[in-house]
């Protein structure tokens, strides 16, 4: 009776992670909100989902379906793309793609059939360089079925705002300058829409840290000041060799997952997490050690790929698609961003089938940086300019330097027409976006 009492109120509290038996049903309310940002008298207005900066984190167990019914409250059009999923392309959430745009007091229902256990996030795709800088944006969880025993799962979604002397959002996108440019970037740092945030451990604890960039330009170099920390999954994938944590480019779109061990004589102490990504090291948030006698440390190995694409696969392929990456005259903005001289929705796609191996080359020609994504798959980074990548994960998003050339391989999975683009969102609505269409 008391266990039955004690099941019922945990599935009464916890809507956000019920069993992998059950439809979790969940509501996302794009609509104006307000935030408070330190050292501005008057909170912010911002666009939110379900009056939340950033969104709720939604959390379902693998194996499980969710269904997401968008009721849009903004007065333009959205859509809510499932950045790094691997699912039915129907719903993908790119309007003009997979979907109408959901009009405003329109409602939308997706349907995610969560099939790898992972750190991934959500985001319109419908004026996006506007809509995820007004705030547009949340972190998806989707949980192994058995979840390793960690002291605690903290989950840090990285973003920037470009905030005016009064705190309200500056309130031009897409200028000539962040087209120029490597796109908007903001003047505020947060992390769960806070800035230089502290959190609580404990000594002997052992921590899962997701770090997730949603902002919508800046390019992060997370450093964790005298804490060592292992990698044990990139873009939502377990690593297929778990490696030291020794800095990584966290681009717009990029995940990465963090195993940490607290040491017990790290006691009162606190560690900084800071961006190396400036030539001054600022801080993004503070890990502050209680002073409690240390737990024990629990011992586990966290999960490894088994599925991994080995880079020899690609050694012999059936198809190679070149996209040169620079920017041209035109475009609904005069300047473009184009994919071999081609700007959306007039693009250069690619024709791929399901199961065949597949490599792309894309050639920065330009001086600007071009984190690509592909939606709907995982792909192997094999060269960068010509030399052999030592990566020992895959991803979905991968960042093309200046004049950089990185060729991927991949293995089409899923039917459907997927988008591919430069996911600095400027760069992506002045027309770097392309599909790769699956059959
Ligand atoms: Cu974060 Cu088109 O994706
Ligand atoms: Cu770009």
């Amino acid at each position: 009776m008391i266990l039955k009492l004690i099941l019922i109120l945990s599935l009464v509290i916890a809507p956000f992670s019920a069993s992998a038996a059950s439809t979790q049903a969940i509501q996302l309310t794009p609509q104006e909100g307000k935030h408070a940002f330190p050292f501005f008298d008057t909170p912010t207005t911002v666009w939110s989902y379900n009056d939340q900066v950033p969104g709720p984190t939604i959390r379902g167990k693998k194996g499980s379906t969710i269904s997401v019914e968008v009721f849009n409250r903004l007065n333009e059009p959205t859509s809510v793309h499932w950045h790094g999923l691997r699912i039915d392309n129907a719903m993908d959430g790119v309007p003009g793609v997979t979907q109408d745009p959901i009009q405003p007091g329109d409602r939308f229902t997706y349907r995610l059939k969560l099939n790898e256990a992972g750190t991934y996030w959500y985001h319109p795709h419908f004026n996006a360089g506007e809509q995820l800088e007004r705030g547009l944006k949340g972190v998806l969880i989707v949980e192994e079925p058995e979840p390793l025993p960690w002291s605690q799962d903290l989950v840090w979604l990285l973003d920037d705002w470009r905030l005016d002397g009064d705190g309200t959002i500056f309130p031009r996108f897409n200028t000539r300058h962040d087209l120029m440019h490597d796109g908007r970037w903001g003047n505020v740092v947060t992390i769960n829409g806070k800035r230089k945030p502290e959190y609580v451990v404990s000594p002997g604890q052992r921590i899962r840290l997701r770090l997730i960039n949603g902002a919508n330009a800046r390019i992060f170099a997370p450093a964790l000041e005298g804490l060592a920390a292992n990698v044990i999954a990139v873009d939502g994938k377990p690593v297929s060799n778990i490696f030291p944590f020794n800095g990584f480019y966290l681009s717009p779109g990029n995940r990465i997952d963090l195993d940490i061990v607290i040491p017990p004589e790290a006691a009162g102490k606190t560690f900084l997490v800071k961006d190396a990504i400036t030539r001054e090291p600022s801080v993004l948030a503070s890990l502050a050690v209680t002073r409690d006698s240390p737990t024990e440390t629990p011992s586990f190995t966290p999960p490894t790929a088994e599925d991994f694409i080995p880079a020899s696969i690609f050694n012999d392929v059936e198809m190679t698609k070149t996209w040169d990456l620079n920017a041209i005259r035109g475009g609904k903005y005069g300047i473009g961003w184009s994919m071999n001289l081609k700007l959306w929705p007039a693009s250069d796609n690619a024709d791929v089938k399901i199961g065949k191996r597949y490599r792309i080359t894309f050639v920065n020609s330009s001086t600007r940086l071009h984190p690509m994504h592909i939606h709907g798959v995982f792909f192997r980074v094999l060269e960068r300019n010509g030399t052999p990548a030592v990566e020992p994960f895959t991803r979905d998003t991968v960042l093309v330097g200046p004049r950089e050339t990185v060729t991927i391989g991949f293995v089409p999975e899923h039917h459907g027409i997927w988008l591919t683009h430069c996911h600095i969102q400027s760069h992506a609505e002045a027309g770097m976006m392309s599909t790769i269409r699956t059959e």
